[in-house]
């Protein structure tokens, strides 16, 4: 449980007025991700501080098919936030090249992100605050709070930035994730948004096995957005908690009109979980798997398979990297 009492209603009030006690007048940064954590902050801090606020977000070439422009839509068009957005793809593309160690990959995605964004920080000028998405079991899993450390891979606490901000605001580290959609709903979120489910820091890169290069993470995308497409067609988006495409690195023998390819292997992923700690996987109905590896096959250029993973975590984790 966490600490948060009160109504929703009172909860927003009175994290505005922290908000705009705690900015005192300075500039406001925030950091969106496409998740509903930062969403949710940025929402808050608009509300507290207007015009004040700048929203960053970081396009990394690593997100999901349309995610940048989504983003972008919804609080620049629909806010009326201040958002730059940074298209920082063929730099990410480039200091990743050749690179196939999942770790290694991981740690230069964080390293870049932090380097970019300090450099469009900087960018700005003077920025007194920075407002930051940590939610409760972040607290939990990075061992602060008194708790035992679960998952030190984890982008937990927030980002180790080399600049000095006067002020970092956590407006929503009391809650838990169903609260902070709840208050995203209350804020006006689409429900698309608020219910989003979550996506790796490090994006398609911890699903696109080998190297990361821009052809094969288009493919992944494409054959992503067809099968969270027939998940949500089939209506189970509710009752499945994560559900993507891999891209495990497979090249296999197909026939396609009558010739010999040899083409990729896309691998669907569906789990069921209360906390992510334990997960197992989704019993999805065999016409959703026919359709969506029929459409990927079809529509996919460079696909000729895909299978179903059917494993439990442990002992395998929900992302494959
Ligand atoms: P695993 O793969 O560890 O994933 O079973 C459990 C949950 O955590 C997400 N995940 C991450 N989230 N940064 C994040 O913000 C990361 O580096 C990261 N790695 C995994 C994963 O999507 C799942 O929801």
């Amino acid at each position: 449980m966490s600490n948060l009492k009160g109504t929703m209603e009172d909860f927003i009030r009175e994290t505005c007025e922290n908000i705009n006690r705690e900015a005192a007048g300075r500039p406001v940064l925030c950091a969106l991700s496409g998740g509903v954590d930062s969403a949710v902050c940025a929402i808050l801090a608009h509300r507290a501080v207007g015009d004040k606020l700048t929203c960053l977000f970081v396009d990394t070439g690593l997100m999901r098919k349309d995610e940048g422009n989504q983003v972008t839509a919804l609080f620049r068009d629909a806010y009326s936030i201040n958002l730059i957005r940074v298209d920082a793809e063929e730099r990410f593309l480039t200091r990743l090249k050749g690179v196939t160690d999942p770790e290694r990959k991981r740690k230069i995605i964080g390293e870049e992100f932090i380097r970019v964004f300090e450099e469009e920080a900087k960018k700005l000028g003077q920025v007194g605050c920075l407002v930051q998405g940590t939610i409760y079991p972040d607290i939990i899993e990075s061992g602060a709070d008194g708790h035992k450390l679960v998952k030190a891979h984890h982008n937990v606490g927030g980002m180790p930035l080399d600049i000095e901000f006067e002020a970092v605001i956590e407006p929503i580290k009391m809650m838990y994730k169903e609260e902070v959609r709840e208050c995203g709903r209350i804020l006006g979120l689409p429900e698309a948004f608020v219910n989003r489910q979550p996506f790796p820091g490090p994006g398609l890169a911890v699903r696109c096995l080998g190297e990361l290069t821009k052809p094969r993470l288009d493919l992944l995308r494409e054959a992503d957005a067809i099968f969270c497409e027939e998940v949500e067609k089939a209506g189970l988006q509710k009752e499945i908690q994560q559900y993507f495409a891999v891209l495990p690195g497979i090249q296999s023998v197909g026939v396609r009109n009558d010739e010999r390819c040899y083409e990729e292997t896309v691998a669907l992923r569906a789990v069921t979980t209360k906390d992510f700690v334990t997960a197992g996987y989704a019993r999805l109905p065999y016409e959703l798997i026919d359709t969506a590896a029929k459409r990927i096959t079809e529509e996919v250029k460079g696909v000729n398979r895909v299978v179903y993973d059917v494993t439990q975590k442990p002992p395998a984790t929900v992302e494959w990297e």
